[in-house]
């Protein structure tokens, strides 16, 4: 059992070394393959301007509230997700039950971090293809046809998750601090630089208008019931909440910082690089007459198929896919952080072991993924039940995890902190001050509840 004492990091002096370095990892945990790959592709499938705008919505009264909530339980617990939420549900009071948002977080870290390891491997792949100059002057159909290469070789899907996965617990193993802070402080600009290149080179493409409309022109009859619970889901996913990561990141979060203002920053980039990445893609779908709603793969033959066309494509989308890789990784590593934290405290073991471990476990799962593409694309587990048909081992990991356990966790976190919690120096801790607060509380206790129940009560019926 863990001999861990409440606020273990804030005591030990094992913290952030400002606000800017727990901006900056929080960002990278919140920027990632969700923003530039699923985001566009999801929005595609979806229909555009209306499922955007729910997504947009979802954030703000959902998103941004939970991360708030979230962040906020993680500093007043100060160790893993899971001693966090029995310290606290200890101390003030409340029922046993809510340790439940504790495992969830473990458990779904543990399960997302393995398909989206096998996903950073595609864009690991990518990184050499681009820089080996194939797909210079190369149309749709045969750069098309490579990813669909790729994704038919069990081998070569293997060695790409096993090298990320690789990477991302040496990373890990090696301390949440050391290099990452100064990898994210300059990658992450030279990332946003990249995607507004993308975007300039989109408007010459032609369709750049025609792209924005279908990004931002809502049109409801496209919207489906289940695409409403994918953009409550995305928010969650994007934002990394809902599953204890930015609790585990706010358990390093010196006790000076302003929690909200801090996390309307991190939306706020988040969201931009997402909305960027949509603006940089949908003029090229179009401009190549290739369908919005392929799916996964929409990055992966729109983007290879513009740089193949511009100048200096083969440099920058070396760069772009490699600034990809980087997102992904930052993400990635986010998601191991609740695992080794709670190895480390509860199993006593160190901090590489339990990265390695944890890492490997992970790693064995994510072979289910790699699988789903080609010698189990036709294996669908739940096809016997309407909602699930067709989908692969892959689409149900995602589905458990994005659009069940992170706004379930959500939904759960905003309800402790809104509900069961006492708000004795809530306001102060939150960093939120008379009106605004009981407007951040009204929202949190009532809107964000009320809209994720909506979204799953319709889901049901
Ligand atoms: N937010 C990341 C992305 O958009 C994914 C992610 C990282 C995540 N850590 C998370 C999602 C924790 C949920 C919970 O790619």
């Amino acid at each position: 059992m863990s001999q861990a004492t409440p606020k273990a990091h804030q005591q030990a002096g094992n913290l952030w070394s400002s606000r800017m370095a727990f901006i900056l990892a929080a960002v990278g945990s919140a920027v990632g393959l969700g923003n530039i790959w699923k985001f566009p592709y999801i929005t595609g499938e979806n229909g555009g301007g209306a499922f955007v705008l729910i997504y947009l919505a979802c954030i703000a009264l959902v998103g941004i509230p939970v991360l708030i909530a979230e962040v906020m339980v993680g500093r007043r617990g100060g160790q893993s997700p899971v001693a966090s939420m029995r310290e606290l549900t200890t101390a003030e009071g409340t029922a046993k039950g809510w340790r439940l948002i504790g495992w969830n977080g473990i458990i779904a870290s543990f399960l997302v971090l393995s398909f989206y390891s096998v996903i950073g491997g595609w864009a690991l792949a990518y990184v050499g293809k681009i820089a080996s100059g194939v797909f210079t002057g190369a149309d749709a159909a045969t750069i098309g046809g490579a990813f669909e290469g790729m994704l038919a070789s069990t081998g070569d899907l293997l060695l790409w998750h096993s090298i990320f996965m690789a990477v991302v617990v040496l990373i890990v193993g090696r301390g949440i601090r050391s290099g990452m802070e100064k990898a994210i402080n300059t990658l992450m600009p030279l990332l946003f630089v990249l995607l507004f290149i993308m975007v300039g080179y989109a408007t010459t493409t032609g369709k750049f208008g025609e792209a924005v409309s279908f990004m931002f022109s809502p049109d409801f009859s496209k919207l489906t019931t289940e695409g409403v619970l994918k953009a409550l889901g995305h928010a969650a996913f994007t934002l990394s909440i809902g599953i204890g990561v930015m609790m585990a990141y706010g358990s390093y979060l010196p006790q000076k910082v302003n929690i909200a203002r801090t996390a309307m920053t991190i939306a706020f980039m988040d969201t931009g690089v997402a909305l960027l990445a949509g603006l940089a893609i949908f003029p090229l779908v179009f401009a190549n007459g290739l369908e919005p709603g392929a799916g996964p793969g929409l990055i992966f033959v729109t983007l290879p198929l513009a740089f193949g066309q511009m100048t200096g494509g083969v440099l920058f989308g070396t760069l772009f896919f490699g600034l990809l890789l980087v997102a992904a990784l930052t993400s990635a590593i986010s998601m191991l952080e609740p695992v080794v934290e709670w190895l480390e405290e509860h199993k006593g073991i160190s901090r590489a072991k339990s990265a390695f471990f944890g890492g490997l476990a992970i790693w064995l799962v994510g072979i289910g993924t790699v699988l789903s593409f080609n010698v189990w694309s036709d294996i669908h587990p739940l096809g016997f039940l309407p909602y699930f048909e067709g989908k692969t081992l892959f689409d149900l990991l995602d589905f458990l995890v994005s659009s069940l356990m992170m706004p379930l966790g959500g939904l759960a976190i905003a309800l402790f902190v809104g509900w069961a919690m006492q708000r004795q120096g809530l306001d102060d801790e939150i960093g939120l001050k008379g009106a605004v607060y009981s407007a951040f509380m009204f929202v949190l206790r009532y809107l964000t509840p009320a809209g994720i129940a909506v979204v799953f009560l319709y889901n049901l019926l």
